[in-house]
């Protein structure tokens, strides 16, 4: 531990959490790794002399993905059979290098229904009811975490009923962006209680704060030793192969998924999971890690999401290990934005949607002109494609293709489907089209 960790220790121990500012945490783990610094990640502005890469020529000096039917002794993944003992070496890979490992165990969480109340969404008539997940923090009193969540369902609905849970951007109480104009709202709500199906929304801030370390508005300390990293850890720092926030997100959504299994308006077995842009991430990550998951809807999820690392093109590895975005995935992540590089990672994004599989995932993106290049388009379809194989080997489809699509052309005819909207950072006009698609495996 270096003087500022053990000083920063000391003062924890006898205070709560561990108030390091993301700068100092991240400097902690690179001092972990024993790593000196990174490499700077290309800047995301179009027009500056370092912006990221939006030349499809120059996209793909890595020549080949890590096969995802490829033991890693070398051996063939033959059949169906062998696919669980592969899965679990990417599943590995992904826990100690990627997005972190869940503790063993994680504390118990308690759903309590706050209050039920009828409206309208849209022309629907409806119930919402507002819920709060109490996490049992009696091992770290200093940390409680309360996870918010609402449950929309058509009056009408006569017995169990599918839910989409979203990751809303919309709650209160995060430091995050407020979310894009129209990426979440009565739209989609509406849409899916047309179809006689819930909509749920999941607040992520509340399971874990989207910062490596701050001042939240509160003017309160959250970061990574704060939430249910934070409780977890009682309030210590993570050790390099620990969760980030991108699977505290999706662990949050495991829990909700828990309370449906309760209650008796709703089908558990067919829940779908969407999100945009970090929730995109956050949505692929639980339908990759949580196979009660039936459906998944990953919106312009980019790096760190379903875009391949091993793609010169938008947002990189060296981005998303930078001091705004490390807390999404596990400390050993940064060793591959120095000395390593993207294509050293074990394992690419191609096989998170692989661990999908079979069950069916939607990719969506936005379009070039309107969203523009960072989150890359066609690196997230790259990924459906790469997952084809694994999909096939287990009696379904993947996208039929490795041709990109037109813009508004949807490739829904598998258990893997992709449309390019013509819109911009958004999820909402590739909704009719994931509808559609849920409806088809959900039947
Ligand atoms: C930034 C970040 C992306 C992320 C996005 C968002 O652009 O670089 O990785 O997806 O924010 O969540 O809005």
């Amino acid at each position: 531990m270096t003087p500022l960790a053990l000083g920063l220790f000391l003062f924890a121990a006898a205070d709560g959490p561990a108030p390091l500012t993301a700068p100092q945490d991240h400097k902690r783990l690179l001092d972990l790794l024993g790593i000196d610094k990174l490499r700077p990640g290309p800047s995301g502005n179009p027009k500056a002399p370092n912006a990221a890469n939006s030349d499809e020529s120059k996209a793909t000096p890595f020549p080949t993905l890590p096969d995802p039917l490829v033991f890693k002794d070398g051996s063939k993944v033959a059949a169906a059979a062998d696919w669980p003992r592969r899965r679990a070496e990417i599943v590995e890979d992904f826990d100690r290098e990627v997005y972190g490992r869940v503790p063993k165990e994680t504390p118990k969480v308690t759903w309590s229904v706050t209050s039920t109340e009828k409206q309208t969404v849209g022309a629907v008539p409806a119930v919402v009811k507002k819920l709060v997940g109490r996490v049992d923090n009696s091992a770290y009193p200093a940390v409680s975490v309360d996870i918010q969540l609402t449950l929309t369902l058509p009056a009408a609905a006569g017995g169990p009923v599918p839910v989409i849970l979203e990751f809303g951007f919309a709650f209160p109480g995060g430091n995050g962006p407020k979310g894009p104009p129209g990426g979440s709202g009565p739209g989609w709500q509406e849409q899916v209680l047309a179809k006689g199906w819930g909509a749920a929304v999941l607040s992520p801030y509340s399971v874990q704060a989207d910062t490596g370390g701050m001042a939240g508005r509160d003017g309160k300390y959250q970061g990574l030793t704060t939430g249910i990293i934070g409780l977890c850890n009682k309030g210590q720092p993570r050790k390099p192969d620990d969760w980030g926030a991108l699977r505290a997100w999706a662990w949050g959504a495991s829990r909700a998924l828990d309370y449906f299994e309760t209650d008796p308006a709703v089908d558990a077995r067919r829940v779908g999971v969407e999100g945009l842009s970090r929730f995109g991430k956050a949505a692929a990550v639980a339908m990759a890690y949580d196979p009660r998951f039936a459906v998944g809807f990953i919106g312009s999820s980019g790096a760190g999401g379903l875009k391949l690392h091993r793609r010169h093109f938008g947002e990189q590895v060296e981005n998303v290990a930078g001091t705004g975005e490390y807390h999404w995935m596990a400390g050993n992540y940064l060793k591959y934005a120095g000395p390593l590089t993207a294509a050293d990672l074990p394992v690419d994004a191609h096989e998170l949607v692989a661990l999908c599989a079979p069950r069916p995932v939607f990719i969506s993106v936005g379009s070039l002109a309107v969203e523009g290049t960072w989150i890359d388009a066609k690196g997230n379809f790259l990924a459906g494609v790469g997952a084809g194989p694994v999909y096939e080997l287990l009696g379904k489809k993947g996208l039929g293709t490795s041709e990109f699509p037109p813009q508004e052309t949807a490739l829904v005819a598998g258990e893997v489907a992709f449309r390019q909207h013509a819109g911009g950072h958004t999820t909402v006009p590739n909704w009719p089209a994931f509808l559609a698609f849920a409806e088809r495996h959900l039947r």
